[in-house]
């Protein structure tokens, strides 16, 4: 059994009623129900399991179920048309005036779940932040939240600590902390999990994960996607809160961990927690020495960020918004002292890639001209897999000479299990009941605390971001940062 799957994940889960907040926008269509679909295929959902999407949008289960029907059927084996109807059997569609005065929705939702109490009930918050807040209250006072409830959070928990606290407070004051699920997609993710795997499971890395061996770490998330549509998120948002304050500090967490004692959920949490805390503070005058923005401009026949198609037009903040960023962090404690963890994220890079590089120090003492230093990659994106670069010998009777080579693993290749998309993993753990994969609130929180000086600085400086063409690595400043020290991010040397 895999570590971090403590409950019953993979078998049938408790028959549930799963209320999907935003059940027919983006997410919902394009991640959400693909997910639930997969799960129900395996066998993970119970037969009465129900699928209650809430939105203004006036629809029937009938309509609602051709419209799923029409935008994620392409995502359905062809043999699987029974498996595919019993699934849109499940969906149902209620139409809700969040925050106006129409309360018949919330009626037809009380009157749905009415004699289902004993049912694991699960509410999907797949809406902006600023109403989980209210929609806890009206789950409140509608008389539906149970004991066997529990709420989804979707990203991003606010915008800085006050509001995240806000937040947390709000939805804490009707549901307990163990009833709160806050996702990071990033969590689910195959190679995310095997790094847990990797690191606790095999004796050989332990002695040498640390900074005697260690130079740095770096993690990447880099999108091709430019924000198209997104402006109205995107302009409030920007790469830290959108890609860093979350996904990249998870990956920072996981990799920097202290063996958790026991497998489970809180252990494993008490040690990411701990990683957090002890990120040493980025303020003030550091913020330019240690930080990076940047902001993608037209090149290559891509619009630059100010012209994104099928936005609301830009407005003088939009120039301050920065679609590329690059931090140096370090942990400071006894493991870690003095070895830089480098974050980098962008919108319209050259390549969609997501990353861990691990960069051992060289050889304490070499025979051969030419080495270079051993290198841990886990790859989550666009290939799910693992590569150790060591040093070879070229074969050949001459001289002796060096070649940095990959012992790789793909995931694809040696495993023949489908690969499940990340929701998948974090929907069937929320209907067990299982919330290792979520992020606890002093989580969320500490990550703020780091985060909260580097945006007070950056809005306070009259400094815009640096400006790179699109398609290319992102601005010259990301490359310094490395450059001052000698070191010079992965795809530059491999
Ligand atoms: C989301 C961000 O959380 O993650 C998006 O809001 C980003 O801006 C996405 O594109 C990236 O996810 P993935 O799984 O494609 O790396």
């Amino acid at each position: 059994m895999s570590p971090l799957a403590s409950s019953p994940a993979s078998s049938a889960s408790h028959t549930a009623d799963l209320v999907v907040f935003g059940g027919t926008g983006d997410l919902s269509m394009r991640k959400l129900l693909p997910a639930l679909y997969h799960s129900d295929r395996d066998g993970r959902l119970s037969p009465e399991t129900r699928i209650i999407a809430l939105s203004r949008g006036g629809l029937t289960d009938a309509d609602f179920r051709g419209k799923v029907d029409a935008e994620v059927r392409d995502q359905v084996p062809a043999d699987d048309d029974a498996g595919w109807q019993r699934f849109l059997g499940r969906l149902h569609h209620l139409t809700v005036d969040v925050g106006g005065d129409d309360r018949s929705g919330w009626a037809a939702l009380g009157a749905m779940l009415a004699g289902f109490e004993g049912r694991d009930r699960v509410f999907y918050l797949a809406s902006p932040p600023m109403t989980f807040g209210p929609f806890c209250r009206e789950l409140e006072r509608e008389g539906l939240v149970t004991p066997q409830s529990r709420v989804v959070l979707e990203k991003p928990l606010g915008r800085d600590l006050p509001s995240a606290q806000r937040i947390n407070d709000e939805v804490g004051a009707i549901f307990d902390e163990r009833q709160i699920y806050r996702i990071d997609h990033y969590l689910g993710k195959e190679t995310v999990q095997n790094l847990l795997v990797l690191r606790f499971a095999n004796a050989f890395l332990e002695p040498i994960w640390n900074s005697l061996w260690i130079d740095h770490v770096q993690i990447t998330a880099a999108e091709t996607v430019g924000t198209p549509g997104r402006r109205g998120y995107y302009d409030q948002a920007g790469a830290l809160r959108d890609m860093v304050q979350n996904h990249l500090l998870q990956l920072l967490t996981l990799t920097a961990m202290e063996p958790p004692a026991r497998n489970d959920r809180e252990a494993i949490r008490d040690e990411k927690v701990k990683v957090l805390q002890s990120l040493r503070p980025i303020a003030g005058t550091e913020v330019d020495r240690f930080t990076v923005r940047g902001q993608y401009t037209e090149a290559a026949g891509m619009p630059g960020y100010l012209d994104e198609p099928g936005s609301t037009p830009p407005t003088e903040a939009s120039a301050r918004v920065e679609t590329f960023t690059a931090i140096r962090a370090e942990v400071k404690n006894w493991r870690w002292a003095g070895v830089p963890f480098y974050l980098r994220t962008g919108k319209r890079m050259p390549q969609r890639r997501s990353e861990i590089v691990v960069q051992f120090k060289d050889v304490p003492h070499s025979i051969f001209p030419g080495g270079t230093p051993n290198r841990l990659v886990l790859r989550l994106q666009p290939e799910e897999g693992i590569e150790l670069h060591i040093m070879a010998k070229e074969p050949g009777a001459g001289e002796v000479m060096l070649k940095p080579v990959p012992l790789s693993l793909s995931f694809g290749k040696t495993f023949t299990a489908r690969v499940p998309e990340a929701y998948e993993r974090l929907l069937t753990d929320v209907l067990a009941g299982n919330p290792t994969l979520f992020m606890r609130r002093d989580e969320v929180e500490a990550a703020w605390r780091f985060i909260d000086p580097i945006l007070q600085a950056w809005e306070a400086s009259a400094a815009l971001p640096e400006p790179y063409p699109a398609g290319s690595t992102g601005p010259a400043g990301a490359h310094e940062l490395l450059g001052r020290s000698g070191r010079a991010w992965h795809e530059e040397e491999a």
